[in-house]
């Protein structure tokens, strides 16, 4: 089977690519990455040279290219990860939201009903939770639950999604989506709330909490998630959608406090307690105030379960960090320093 892994090069598809090499040598597995600032070669220094793989760099939002890509490959399935990720990014930028997330889509999409068997081909899009928009105190998203999108990146994915589904609808293209809730680990971007705040840490920076720090995410260790797809892309219903989620809500201003916890004991208070450089700093445009996943479709049908307790997934993702400081040193350099100085003022 030959599988295209879009997106490979960043956070979740970097650990999904790093999976399937290793769990199915006789697949042909071919990463196609634009590598833009979240995407990162030295996530996939394990699998470099392995047989079973290959990397392409390329941009999903240039037609003829994806297009010409699908004739000479003839894949036989792709997963679907390549996006621009960021809430705070698509507020001020949602131009590269669009281009990539919906037209970037819409070329796999058209690439793969013209030049793949679709008898037998599967696209499955991987995607977010926050497509449902926000929760108040009480109730979870299921599968069943409106698309409600409140940010430029989930109205973005929410319009990718709703492409997978017309594309199965109207060309019977074989489909799978996946909607998972915020995800925390190795190898993440530090612009996103865990590393971000590990790095200040380090850097002896304020903590830049939004608001009062009362908004609440379902928190997911990113090696659950890869095998969550790793389980829906084999066994999974055809063209159904899967919500993932890990139970795990955490206020902001919680999660924060636990985790410079975390870091002092990891450091041993080398640098003494963190939790003073917590700041509460403006809140974010149309922040959503709750998401919360109800995994009971994905337990049901896939016997899937985290692996990890945030307990164990956060002290791994503190020691990862700790240990990788050169991997952050690259990643913070040049565009990210005048990102966080713009963002953060
Ligand atoms: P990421 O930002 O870390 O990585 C995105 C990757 O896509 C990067 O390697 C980047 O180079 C690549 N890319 C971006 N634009 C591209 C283009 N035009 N052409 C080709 N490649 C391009 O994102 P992530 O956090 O790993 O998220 C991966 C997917 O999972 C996304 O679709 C995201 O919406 C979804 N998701 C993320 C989370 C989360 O918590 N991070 C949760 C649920 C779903
Ligand atoms: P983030 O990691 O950006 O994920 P998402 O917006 O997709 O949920 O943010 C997680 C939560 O942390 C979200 O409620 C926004 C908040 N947040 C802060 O309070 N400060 C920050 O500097 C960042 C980046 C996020």
């Amino acid at each position: 089977m030959k599988v295209l892994i879009t997106g490979g090069a960043g956070f979740i598809g970097s650990h999904l690519v790093r999976r399937m090499v290793k769990n199915y040598p006789d697949y042909e597995i071919v990463n196609l990455d634009k590598l833009t600032y979240a995407g990162n070669l030295k996530n996939l220094v394990d699998v470099e040279g392995a047989e079973n793989y290959r990397f392409i760099k390329g941009d999903i939002e240039d037609h003829s290219f994806v297009s010409s890509l699908f004739e000479q490959e003839a894949f036989d399935a792709c997963i679907h990860l390549a996006a621009e990720s960021h809430v705070d990014r698509s507020i001020t930028n949602p131009d590269a939201f669009l281009r990539t997330n919906i037209l970037g889509t819409f070329h796999l999409l058209d690439a793969a009903v013209k030049h793949c068997d679709i008898s037998s081909f599967l696209f499955y899009h991987v995607s977010t939770d926050e497509v449902y928009g926000s929760l108040g105190d009480e109730g979870l998203f299921k599968e069943t639950t409106s698309y409600d999108p409140q940010s430029p990146y989930s109205a973005s994915k929410a319009a990718s999604d709703h492409f997978v589904r017309a594309y199965g609808n109207t060309f019977k293209l074989r489909y799978k989506i996946s909607n998972c809730s915020n995800n925390y680990g190795p190898n993440q971007f530090p612009e996103k709330l865990i590393p971000l705040c590990i790095n200040n840490i380090l850097e002896g920076r304020p903590l830049p909490v939004y608001g009062k720090g009362e908004n609440i995410r379902d928190w997911l260790y990113v090696e659950d998630h890869a095998e969550a797809i790793d389980l829906i892309f084999h066994s999974g219903e055809m063209n159904e959608t899967f919500n993932i989620g890990g139970k795990n809500e955490w206020t902001n201003i919680d999660l924060v406090r636990l985790l410079c916890d975390e870091v002092d004991v990891a450091l041993s208070n080398e640098i003494g307690n963190s939790q003073q450089l917590i700041t509460f700093v403006e809140d974010r445009k149309g922040h959503d105030m709750r998401y919360a996943i109800d995994p009971s479709k994905i337990e049901a049908h896939l016997n899937w379960e985290p692996k990890q307790t945030f307990e164990t997934g956060l002290r791994q993702t503190v020691q990862w960090y700790l240990s990788n400081k050169q991997w952050i040193s690259d990643v913070i350099s040049g565009d990210y320093r005048a990102y966080y100085q713009e963002h953060y003022k």
